[in-house]
């Protein structure tokens, strides 16, 4: 099978709408991400509808964007992937959709991309280019999901551990809102956290010392309600840095245990919450002490993107052949 020379990517799960040009298998050649997280944070979280709708108005603009980017007229793209889950079935069916039109008026192949697999393909894009090989333990970390993946090759995939109620960034967008944070609160209780001190109030660790990869991140987001009321006036920058601290330490703590116990000798981190600047720091240095090199995407690539999904669907096409058919429906609770 040849090589795609050019494969669009689409990626509509939730609310950002993007679009990216991949040549080959890991050559970026344009990326574009629009997000409609503005539209949404007067509302507290993403609203499926409004998320439908603006997809739907962006998406054409974004595309014709992206090709004018590249350099390339739509007839040389050779490979079309697009996510059909986990996610939003609204938001989902507007990319897939856009995705299986362009495919079909082309008569290309057509691809559907796992958004979770997806993340771990952002880490195959960018400098050194050895930098996603796998075998290694992937820790996919977003505001959907936080869960450890043992990758012993691209395509075979074995969660051995996942939270069992709310996702890292869930419990951080969550406890934004108590602090008066806009929608997604993540980047802005980075930051926030710099200026505050991690050791003002000690949150509890939820399953650290528990055996197994689990993660339970409710519990916590309830500790910070709590204490908000009984302390009305805690400095907000120092609840965002003893709640990041309680965060960053779990997640370093299980999956460093996790790569050990199956003996993997990388640790790649994926998802909106890899690009937080207190787990990159808490991780790379406890993997050097145990000898995992610890690997995240660059911070563009963490969030929701499409150069992801092309670099998944391109994999998959080049190395086994695959495509999809155009019956292909949305998957909005696929797993991996
Ligand atoms: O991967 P993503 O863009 O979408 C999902 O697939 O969920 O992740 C979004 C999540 C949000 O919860 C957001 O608050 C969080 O990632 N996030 C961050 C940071 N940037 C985004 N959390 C902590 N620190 C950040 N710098
Ligand atoms: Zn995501």
């Amino acid at each position: 099978m040849s090589c795609p020379s050019y494969t669009l990517g689409i990626e509509t799960s939730c609310d950002e709408t993007a679009v990216a040009i991949l040549e080959g298998e890991t050559t970026l050649v344009a990326n574009f991400v629009y997000s409609q997280a503005e539209l949404h944070a007067r509302y507290g979280g993403v609203v499926p509808e409004v998320a439908s709708r603006n997809h739907l108005r962006m998406l054409p603009y974004l595309i014709r964007e992206t090709l004018t980017h590249a350099g390339i007229s739509i007839n040389q793209l050779s490979l079309v992937a697009a996510t059909y889950g986990p996610g939003l079935v609204g938001p989902l069916l507007v990319g897939l959709s856009h995705g299986k039109g362009i495919a079909f008026g082309l008569d290309v192949p057509f691809i559907g991309v796992n958004h979770l697999e997806g993340h771990i393909f952002a880490n195959r894009l960018g400098e050194p280019a050895d930098r996603g090989s796998p075998p290694f333990m992937a820790l996919v970390v977003s505001g959907g999901h936080t869960s450890l993946v043992a990758v012993p090759e691209y395509g075979e995939y074995q969660v051995v551990g996942a939270t069992v109620d709310d996702a890292a960034g869930e419990a951080l967008d969550k406890m934004g809102k108590m602090l008066g944070i806009a929608y997604p609160a993540g980047p802005a209780i980075d930051r926030l956290a710099y200026r505050g001190d991690h050791t003002a109030i000690r949150f509890p660790r939820p399953m650290e010392a528990a055996p197994g990869f689990d993660f339970s991140f409710a519990g916590l987001k309830t500790a910070v309600l709590y204490h908000l009321r009984k302390y009305p006036n805690e400095k907000p920058e120092d609840v965002a840095a003893s709640f990041l601290a309680s965060v960053v330490s779990v997640l370093v703590k299980k999956s460093i245990d996790a790569t050990r116990r199956y003996r993997f000798e990388r640790l790649v981190v994926v998802g909106g919450v890899a690009a937080n600047c207190h787990l990159r720091e808490a991780l790379v240095p406890c993997g050097t002490e145990h000898g995992i090199k610890v690997f995240f995407p660059s911070l563009k690539l963490c969030t929701d993107n499409a150069a992801m999904i092309a670099a998944a669907g391109a994999f998959h096409f080049l190395h086994e052949g695959k495509s999809d058919p155009l019956s292909l429906a949305p998957a909005p609770s696929l797993g991996l």
